[in-house]
């Protein structure tokens, strides 16, 4: 195409590539979003008439017509997507100058496709505001936003340029392959068009074809990676503060849980354990003895994180920076000095994390807290997260050296956090081999989640922000990062009971929940209220810990297939368009439906339940979807309803993972006329085992007519068994004591409890 060169390949059969490369620049697909590189051959049936190629690969196709140059796709229906503005379609422009770098970025270049009446956006990533992206303008740059999150502004600390198009219950989507500034603008300018631009460097754009969404999550998760297993322990309660000041201070919020009984796994250790901010330090006066502190809570059952920041104090006594300086480690300002600003501890020295030396290095460093006994390391602050000016981050002129191929800031500026995130996995891994690693990150990019889970930064102990993780958590789940969780009781500001209590009932159903909150706010571990809060927050809490067999065996799901954790209606439901606009209730797996309160004083709420059969949590009434209902929930009941005749795994109650009793594990059915399943998948909760088979992966039915339910356990598959002794059906609403129940072929006698409509049957494992 005149000066530049066009490149449409089919990776797979429902998987296209497009790269524009101006000006004989290589034909270069390498980046650091992309995990499959290598795909196998597929077939394909080129042909070529009327001045228009065709590639088809049976599932989908691509048409490219050649003069002008526009590209679009069509599915084996003849669904139409993804299709060049006629107009325009792809290209490059002069861009407004950008720090006097201009030659070294190359001119922006823009992608506009059309955009169909009726079709909506979703993903994008980390965002404020809604579920829906439809209309809207969204910026990929990095930041720690110095307004906080609020929708006038929809760029935060993580970019993961990647839409989902939903239109009649068909899914495709489109992965810009960018990390110079990236915007989209989704038919906001516009209602006919969208376009899709970066700042600079190579057009580069992946086609998911779909047709179901779960195919488009599936491809793009296989694309940039998907969630490593987490560690058992990681899916408990994590309890944080900014920060725990002293050694005695963690010691008492640790007893405190396991005086009330309150299940906690996992206590974080924020900027103050250093020494004066350094990181890879401690301080010695608040924590004189941090192996001796760690062993005491693991004797408890606690996991201990702390938190690392990139920023390196500038200080020639401290091992560390001079180590940085000495080797060359640290990002260079222009003319080839050290780039300094300021952070926590004042003047820092920033990493070049691009430079697989320093990653080694940095890695190389958390040998000593491993050693010291800490669990997992909180990577924070690595947008990067500057204070000069406030809330800022590096000039686009910065230098990366990198491999011996220099970059500005500018150019990988979206990827800084990523390569933090993903120097300290490696390291662990390394340093660690028999364990999983456990690392949480602020900032990335689109495939973070091969590296690090993700919270979504320093929200507030507001309402509005309770309400607008919802859509958030959700849009992450729909962009490849399903492992994500926001602050429980916001961070900045004082938190009430009555919040607290309700972002706790939400908070459990996050698949990473922690409470976190900032220095000099009021204290929002789940006692700091007293009755009745402490006691609603304990049993949502106790809900979470013997939900885990669940959270786990979705959590195994999301592993194997990209299928979020924390999953919007539609994902379940898309052929139901009123699911599109659903945002503040989500699905937690397939089975549980949560609707939670985010608004002060509210005792009822309007639920859309979707099609199925589901079954109010709390006082067993059945609802048939679809349907709009209007839900009682005071404090301490949350919407939350159960998919008929799927089983729920639960273990009993606990206070830590570690703590778990083998038996029994209870099988928790509520049936309806129908048939539901879950296959169980279990393993050692930690190392790499089951990749040899070790793990366990069991089907269980439950089908229910007027006059029976028969709940079906299948051979298990895999080598890993289970230590317990006794499975327990515990089957509710079952109106009157069953006539007879058979085990195995063997007659049983019922037990039956009348008042809670419930049927509980003991089973050998
Ligand atoms: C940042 C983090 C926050 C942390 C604080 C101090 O604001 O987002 O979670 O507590 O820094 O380290």
């Amino acid at each position: 195409a005149g000066t530049a060169t066009v490149e449409v390949a089919a990776l797979a059969p429902d998987l296209f590539r497009v790269g524009l490369f101006l000006n004989g620049r290589p034909l270069d697909y390498t980046s650091e979003a992309i995990a499959k590189m290598e795909w196998e051959l597929t077939q394909v049936q080129s042909s070529s008439a009327n001045g228009e190629l065709s590639l088809c690969t049976g599932a989908a196709r691509v048409r490219i017509s050649l003069d002008p140059l526009r590209i679009r796709f069509e599915d084996a229906s003849g669904r139409v997507f993804a299709e060049d503005d006629p107009e325009r379609g792809m290209g490059f422009f002069a861009r407004p100058k950008v720090g006097g770098r201009e030659e070294a970025l190359g001119p922006a270049v823009r992608l506009y496709k059309r955009h169909p009446a009726g079709e909506r956006y979703f993903g994008c990533g980390e965002r404020t505001g809604g579920l829906e992206k439809t209309a809207s303008h969204q910026i990929f740059w990095n930041i720690d936003p110095p307004g906080g999150h609020n929708p006038g502004h929809n760029n935060l600390y993580t970019s993961i340029p990647f839409i989902v198009a939903m239109q009649d219950g068909k899914a495709w989507g489109l992965f810009l392959a960018n990390t110079y500034h990236v915007e989209f603008d989704l038919a906001h300018e516009d209602v006919d068009c969208s376009w899709f631009g970066a700042a600079g460097g190579d057009l580069i754009y992946y086609v998911f074809c779909g047709p179901s969404i779960r195919s488009v999550l599936d491809r793009y998760t296989e694309l940039t990676g998907r969630t490593p297993m987490a560690p058992l322990w990681a899916l408990g309660y994590h309890q944080s503060r900014y920060s725990y000041m002293d050694a005695d201070e963690l010691r008492s919020v640790a007893h405190e849980f396991r005086r009330r009984r309150i299940p906690c796994d996992v206590l974080y250790l924020d900027i103050h354990y250093m020494d004066g901010y350094r990181v890879f330090t401690w301080d010695r006066e608040r924590f004189p003895d941090p192996p001796q502190l760690i062993a005491e809570l693991q004797e408890q059952g606690f996991h201990v994180v702390t938190i690392i920041d990139p920023g390196v104090k500038v200080d020639d006594r401290y091992q560390v920076y001079l180590e940085g300086r000495e080797q060359d480690f640290f990002c260079k300002t222009a003319d080839g000095g050290e780039y300094h600003n300021v952070v926590w501890p004042g003047l820092c020295a920033f990493p070049d994390f691009t430079s697989s030396a320093t990653r080694a290095w940095w890695g190389s460093r958390h040998q000593a807290p491993l050693d010291d006994g800490v669990a997992g390391i909180w990577c924070d602050m690595n947008e990067p997260s500057l204070f000069v000016p406030f809330h800022s981050t590096m000039p686009d002129d910065v230098v990366h050296l990198g491999d011996g191929d220099p970059k500005l800031h500018a150019q990988i500026h979206n990827l800084y956090g990523s390569l933090m995130a993903r120097a300290t996995r490696e390291a662990l891994q390394a340093l660690c081999p028999d364990r999983r690693p456990f690392v949480i990150s602020r900032s990335g990019f689109a495939g973070l989640q091969r590296h690090a889970l993700l919270w979504t930064g320093d929200n507030n102990s507001w309402w509005e922000h309770l309400w607008m993780s919802v859509p958030q958590l959700q849009n992450l789940g729909l962009s490849g990062l399903a492992w994500v969780g926001a602050d429980i009781g916001g961070f900045f500001g004082d938190t009430n009971p009555e919040l607290l209590t309700r972002w706790m009932e939400l908070g459990v159903f996050q698949p990473f929940c922690r409470n976190h909150s900032a220095l000099d706010t009021r204290r929002q571990e789940p006692w700091a209220f007293g009755e009745p809060y402490e006691s609603i927050m304990k049993k949502m809490m106790q809900l979470r810990q013997r939900l885990i067999p669940y959270l786990y065996t979705v959590f195994e799901e999301c592993h194997r297939t990209g299928a979020p954790i924390l999953r919007p209606l539609f994902f379940e439901n898309p052929d139901d368009e009123t699911t599109y606009a659903v945002e503040d209730e989500f699905l937690l797996g397939s089975a549980l439906l949560i609707a939670p309160i985010t608004r002060h004083g509210d005792e009822y709420r309007h639920v859309y339940v979707p099609e199925g059969t589901w079954f109010h949590l709390w006082s067993g009434k059945q609802i048939e979807g679809p349907s709009h209902i209007l839900a009682e929930a005071p404090l301490g009941e949350p919407p939350i309803y159960v998919r008929a005749n799927t089983p729920i795994p639960l273990w009993p109650e606990m206070s830590h993972v570690g703590e778990r009793p083998a038996d029994p594990l209870t099988l928790l059915i509520f049936p309806a006329a129908g048939q539901g399943e879950l296959t169980l998948y279990e393993d050692a909760g930690d190392g790499y085992d089951y990749q040899q088979g070790f793990y366990s992966r069991r089907r269980i039915t439950c089908e229910t007519s007027v006059d029976q339910i028969i709940v079906r356990l299948d051979e298990r598959k895999g080598s890993f068994v289970p230590e317990r002794k006794e499975v327990h059906l515990e089957i509710r609403e079952v109106p009157a004591p069953p006539e007879s129940v058979h085990v195995n072929g063997q007659q049983i006698v019922p037990e039956y409890d009348d008042g809670r409509r419930t049927l509980i049957v003991r089973l050998p494992e």
